[in-house]
């Protein structure tokens, strides 16, 4: 079975984002070591045009091979007249909106998101890449099987969770951390069943 990964940048405080959800601060913290962290384990993870700068382009996929964002997420890329943010990987975004497919890379989907991921995990491949937003994360919180939660130095008082969800106690075991030098901590943790 594949695994169900939600890789994704928060606050110490634990928010995605500002309340609307704008995360883009986190990328002044995008250099040095943590930078080669980035271009090296989190390839995969990286959006096309962020491969192209670092000059990763055509990196072969080593952790994921499909990812999965909520059309709001995607609205982000769009906004920049790119169609397929993650073209090295299979696109999934979840929408009720959207009716027409605006790249044939994009597969839109909606509903039973929950019921889509489990027929994902039964295919073969490389890991299913969760990259959010809070809404869909907190629909697929069940099926979440690893957080990789790239802690940025900031605390932001109030803004967007990782999991739009209820109050539930969900455990998870921590495998592995790092932490770098301006201050960034990626903690990975695996649910425990
Ligand atoms: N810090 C990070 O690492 C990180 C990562 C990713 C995103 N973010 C931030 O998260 C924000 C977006 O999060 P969000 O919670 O507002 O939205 P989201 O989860 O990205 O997308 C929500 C949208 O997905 C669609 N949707 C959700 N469930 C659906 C279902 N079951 N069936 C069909 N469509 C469904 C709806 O779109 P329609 O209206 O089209 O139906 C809904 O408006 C962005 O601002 C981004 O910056 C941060």
């Amino acid at each position: 079975m594949r695994k169900l990964s939600y890789y994704v940048a928060v606050s110490i405080d634990g928010f995605i984002g500002a309340p609307d959800g704008d995360a883009a601060f986190f990328n002044t913290y995008v250099h040095g070591e943590y930078l080669d962290y980035l271009r090296t384990e989190g390839a995969d993870t990286l959006p096309t045009p962020a491969r192209r700068l670092f000059g990763i382009e055509s990196v072969p996929n080593s952790r994921f091979d499909t990812v999965i964002q909520g059309r709001a997420s995607y609205e982000l890329a769009l906004a920049e007249g790119i169609t397929s943010p993650y073209a090295h990987l299979r696109e999934l975004v979840v929408s009720r909106s959207i009716t027409e497919f605006p790249d044939p890379h994009v597969e839109i989907v909606s509903g039973d998101i929950a019921a889509r991921v489990r027929e994902l995990k039964r295919e073969d491949g490389l890991g299913i890449y969760l990259c959010g937003g809070a809404d869909v994360a907190g629909q697929l919180r069940d099926e979440v099987d690893e957080l990789v939660i790239k802690t940025y130095p900031v605390v932001l008082g109030s803004g967007m969770p990782m999991f739009a969800a209820g109050f539930r106690i969900d455990a998870f075991a921590l495998e592995s951390l790092r932490s770098f030098d301006n201050g960034v901590v990626v903690r990975t943790y695996r649910r425990q069943r």
